[in-house]
């Protein structure tokens, strides 16, 4: 099992030793990481849906993820974005196979590690809203 499981983990784990660099480490804007929410969290992340953090919009998407902190039992009162710091942000450390709380998100697929490696890079390059 953990043999197994390692691969994906050292992608997500790397990203800045240059084994996996998989995206351009050039700025990474908000619509990257909006569309990848979009496309991969939305059908839960969504109002009303069981996952908790809804959005609308990259606009409210970004104040959410940045000002927001966890509300559900098991992630309570953590951090969805410590800018600078992927690996205490809860948006990337639930994307590993070993979250600090809760299920690995999405709960049954897998993103890509270029969609990881997206959301890995635009919060340890600060957090910002570029558009
Ligand atoms: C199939 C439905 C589903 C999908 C798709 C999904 N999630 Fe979730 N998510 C949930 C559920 C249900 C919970 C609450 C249980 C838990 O934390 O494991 C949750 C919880 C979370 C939490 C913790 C929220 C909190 O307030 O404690 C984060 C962060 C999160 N998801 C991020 C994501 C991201 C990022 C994606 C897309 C890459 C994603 N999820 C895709 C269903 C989903």
């Amino acid at each position: 099992m953990k043999l197994k499981l390692l691969p994906l983990f050292m992608l997500l784990a790397c990203g800045d030793d240059g084994l996996s660099v998989v995206v351009e480490e050039g700025q990474v804007n908000f619509t990257e990481v909006f569309n990848v929410l979009e496309s991969r969290c939305t059908p839960c992340h969504n109002p009303g849906k069981a996952g908790g953090l809804t959005w609308t919009d990259a606009q409210s998407a970004y104040l959410t993820l940045v000002t927001d902190i966890s509300a559900s039992s098991m992630c309570y009162g953590k951090l969805w974005v410590t800018p600078g710091d992927a690996k205490e942000s809860l948006l990337f450390n639930k994307l590993s196979m070993a979250p600090v709380c809760g299920n690995k998100m999405p709960p049954k697929a897998d993103l890509t590690p270029e969609e990881a490696e997206i959301i890995e890079l635009w919060i340890n390059q600060g957090a910002m809203f570029i558009p």
